[in-house]
Parts: C-alpha cells; sequence; structure tokens
C-alpha cells in the first residue's frame, strides 16, 4: 500500500494544462463575479472603469486561462486614445487566489501583448503595480505625460511599447476610442 503523503494539488497544477483563450460572451459572468470577488464594489469608480462605460474591451485580445472548464484568471484589452494616438488599456488581470503565484498572470499577460503585437497594435497602457507588471518590460509612464478621467495615482500608470519608440512624442489625455465606442 503506498503510504506517501497524498501529494497537495496545487503541487498538481503545473502537470495539469492551463489553457489561455480568447474571451467569448459565455465568460463574462464568470469574469464579472471574479472581479467583484477581487476588487469589490468599489472598483467602478477607479479611473479605468470609467473608460471602460464608453467601450466595450475586445474579446479577440481578452483572455481567460482555465484548467479545465474552470476558469481561474481573467485578462481584458480595450481600445483608447492618448492624446490621438491609438493604443490598449489593459485590465483588469485577476486570478482566482487560490491559483496565484504559479505564472497564470504572467502567461495571460505574455498572450495578451503578443496577440495585441500581432494585430498591429504598438502601445499598451495600464494603471497597476510597477514592480508586478516591469517583469514583463513595462515602465512607469513620465509625470505629466498623460492625464485620466477620475482618480488615478500616476505613479502607477505603466506604459509597454508592443514597437519599438512607440511611445516617443506621444502624451496627453487618456480616453476612450470613440471611434470603437458603444452606440
Ligand atoms: C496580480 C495578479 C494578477 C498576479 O497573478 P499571478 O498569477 O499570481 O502572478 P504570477 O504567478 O505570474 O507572478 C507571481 C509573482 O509576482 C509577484 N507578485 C504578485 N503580485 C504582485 C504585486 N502586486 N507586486 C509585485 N509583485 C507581485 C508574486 O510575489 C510572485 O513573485 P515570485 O515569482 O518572485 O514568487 C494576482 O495576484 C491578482 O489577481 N491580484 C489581485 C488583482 C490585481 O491586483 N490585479 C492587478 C491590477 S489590474
Amino acid at each position: 500500500m503506498d503510504r506517501s503523503p497524498p501529494r497537495c494539488y496545487f503541487a498538481d497544477m503545473n502537470d495539469l494544462s492551463l489553457s489561455i483563450l480568447p474571451e467569448t460572451t459565455g465568460d463574462a459572468q464568470a469574469i464579472e463575479r471574479l472581479h467583484e470577488r477581487t476588487f469589490g464594489p468599489g472598483r467602478y469608480v477607479l479611473s479605468a472603469y470609467r473608460i471602460r462605460e464608453h467601450v466595450d474591451h475586445l474579446l479577440e485580445l481578452s483572455f481567460t486561462a482555465r484548467i479545465g472548464t474552470l476558469l481561474v484568471g481573467s485578462v481584458r484589452q480595450l481600445p483608447i486614445l492618448i492624446g490621438d494616438t491609438p493604443a490598449l488599456l489593459l485590465g483588469p488581470l485577476t486570478v482566482e487566489p487560490p491559483f496565484r503565484d504559479r505564472g497564470v498572470g504572467r502567461r495571460l499577460l505574455e498572450r495578451a501583448l503578443e496577440d495585441a503585437r500581432v494585430q498591429g497594435h504598438r502601445l499598451v497602457l495600464l494603471v497597476g503595480d510597477e514592480p508586478y507588471y516591469s517583469r514583463v518590460g513595462f515602465k512607469q509612464v513620465p509625470k505629466g505625460r498623460v492625464t485620466m478621467p477620475g482618480p488615478v495615482d500616476y505613479d502607477r500608470v505603466l506604459v509597454f511599447e508592443l514597437v519599438e519608440g512607440a511611445f516617443e512624442g506621444v502624451s496627453g489625455p487618456i480616453g476612450p476610442d470613440w471611434s470603437k465606442a458603444r452606440a
């Protein structure tokens, strides 16, 4: 009889295949519940949500992480303008707490950035923790270069150039890309 201790479920996670898939309309409820659990009702006052009021995220550039059928993480991207330069706003990036620190967030980020680049986008902006996002190459936006609607901590406004030099000379207010706004 095998008397070895039971292997922890999480120790097995690397053996389970994690799928990163484009978001579908059917994912909306599960993602909303994940955001509610992670960010709570206060999320609606955040600056990034002000922009999301006007423009939908792009399903083809938003991704879910699943283990089997279980949704364990999500990242979304939506079209914005920085001044008159088109860019993407990344977020929220969320991973279910029991599945954190196992590379799920990084896999979601890498897929979102890679597909954005392949689809011809040049810049991705987000509001988040620099120590985390700098791991994949996000950099702080120099103070005064951009403004956002509503309350925002400008130390947390970060940018990723999908094309080298794409942020050079770009500045101004950040807002929804009105050409893609909801009717
Ligand atoms: C931030 C978040 C998405 C990371 O997902 P994850 O799957 O745990 O991340 P990864 O496994 O790719 O990376 C884990 C590493 O990042 C570090 N890390 C996680 N959150 C961090 C943060 N806010 N700041 C700095 N480092 C962070 C971990 O300590 C870990 O470090 P290690 O590799 O040295 O052990 C997840 O913690 C989360 O959902 N948090 C709550 C929601 C949130 O804050 N989202 C971001 C703002 S939109």
